[in-house]
């Protein structure tokens, strides 16, 4: 029998592109999502590119009695919890809505999977929760920095799982944290459909040579960095999407194993202009660039040490810039508004 997971935030950009990983990889998968930053048309998406089904449920994972009724309903095999608010700025002008969707609701959730028995748990996390590095490339020893009430949210979380299952044995729990996801599915049909204008640079820069925005405005070029500007360590989607399979079928397959915190990343830092030359090459549109000032609270440079997940999920991230470009543009250059240009080409009958 297919095992069940539970995608909670699976409408949003990583899960979505986690569901048809997963879905292709033989799990059967049900989202529980509340729509707050996605679109409802993305499930049929998933069923298209799978020709699967996804059962959803709409609500919030703060909601204890949605998450008891569901746990109750399925039989699930394990979580994989993407749901959250994930805006930098944003953190630190509402602190307490971040702390409450991130924080409370991954600790109800914990709590219903201890209730229901469900011991297997994939976090998304992230490499915020590093801060600024004292060393590079960072590895998961590295000391928890985190500078904003976001990052925050997500060490918190991560230290309530470590403490979890170091007092129920039985449980697996992993972090993943991300580096910079960027692209879309090869296909073009799902993708990265920020609200307003994107905070940040992959979907800013797509939006530029789509023709929605004028120019890229670069935070920064004098920074301790080859080229002066803000160096990361960019992911294809595809390839983070992939690293939940193997992060899945790790604490599945590894029950009690306690809890562990992974780097998902390529390993290698590319400038804000690698960037922008990169995605006029698979574009052939120009991206019109002024430099400004720099953000605050950015870093100048980091990247992963991505040897971890490779050792202990046998993943390693395989697609390049290029293609991280390629298939960004593809998708952005059919949906140039994203879902709501689908929603606009779809009866509702039809999706
Ligand atoms: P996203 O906003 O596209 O997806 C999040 C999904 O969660 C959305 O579908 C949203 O509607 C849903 N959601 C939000 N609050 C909810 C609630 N209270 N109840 C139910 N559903 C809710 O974001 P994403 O880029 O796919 O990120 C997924 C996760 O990964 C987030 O936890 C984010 O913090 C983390 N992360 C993202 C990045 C990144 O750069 N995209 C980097 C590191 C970590
Ligand atoms: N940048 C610009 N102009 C822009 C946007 C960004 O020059 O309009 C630069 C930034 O200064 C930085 C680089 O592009 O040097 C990348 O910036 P992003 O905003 O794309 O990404 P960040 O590394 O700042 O942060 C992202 C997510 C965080 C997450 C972090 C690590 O926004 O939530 O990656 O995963 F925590």
């Amino acid at each position: 029998m297919k095992q069940k997971i539970l995608l909670t935030g699976g409408a949003g950009y990583i899960g979505s592109h986690t569901a048809v990983e997963l879905l292709q990889s033989g799990y059967e998968v049900l989202i529980l999502d509340n729509f707050v930053n996605s679109h409802k048309v993305v499930i049929k998406q998933i069923e298209r590119l799978t020709n699967r089904s996804v059962k959803l449920i709409e609500g919030d994972v703060r909601d204890i009695d949605v998450l008891e009724r569901l746990f109750s309903d399925n039989n699930l095999s394990g979580v994989i919890h993407f749901a959250g608010l994930k805006a930098v700025g944003e953190s630190v002008a509402q602190p307490s809505n971040y702390y409450d969707v991130n924080v409370t609701g991954s600790l109800g959730l914990m709590r219903v999977m201890e209730a229901s028995g469900v011991k297997a748990l994939v976090f998304s996390s992230s490499a915020t929760v590093y801060g600024d590095p004292d060393e590079l490339p960072l590895r998961e020893d590295a000391p928890y920095k985190p500078e904003s009430p976001y990052g925050r949210s997500k060490m918190w979380v991560e230290q309530a799982m470590a403490d979890t299952a170091n007092s129920n044995t039985n449980c697996s729990y992993m972090a993943l944290r991300y580096f910079n996801p960027v692209g879309a599915h090869a296909s073009g049909e799902i993708g990265e459909d920020p609200n307003g204008i994107p905070n940040n640079l992959f979907p800013y820069v797509a939006q530029v040579a789509v023709g929605r925005r004028e120019a890229l405005t670069i935070f920064g070029n004098d920074y301790p960095t080859l080229d002066g500007t803000g160096v990361r360590d960019y992911i294809h989607v595809v390839d983070l999407a992939r690293g939940h399979v193997a992060a899945l079928d790790y604490v599945i397959n590894n029950p009690a194993m306690g809890f562990d915190a992974v780097n998902l990343g390529t390993g290698f830092g590319s400038s804000v202009i690698d960037v922008c030359d990169a995605f006029e090459k698979v574009s052939g549109k120009q991206i019109q660039r002024t430099v400004g000032p720099r953000r605050e609270g950015d870093v100048a440079a980091y990247w992963a040490d991505p040897e971890k997940a490779a050792q202990l999920l046998s993943w390693r991230a395989e697609l390049n810039l290029l293609q991280m470009c390629e298939d960004g543009w593809r998708w952005q250059s059919a949906y140039p508004n994203g879902y709501v240009d689908m929603d606009s080409v779809r009866t509702p009958e039809s999706l």
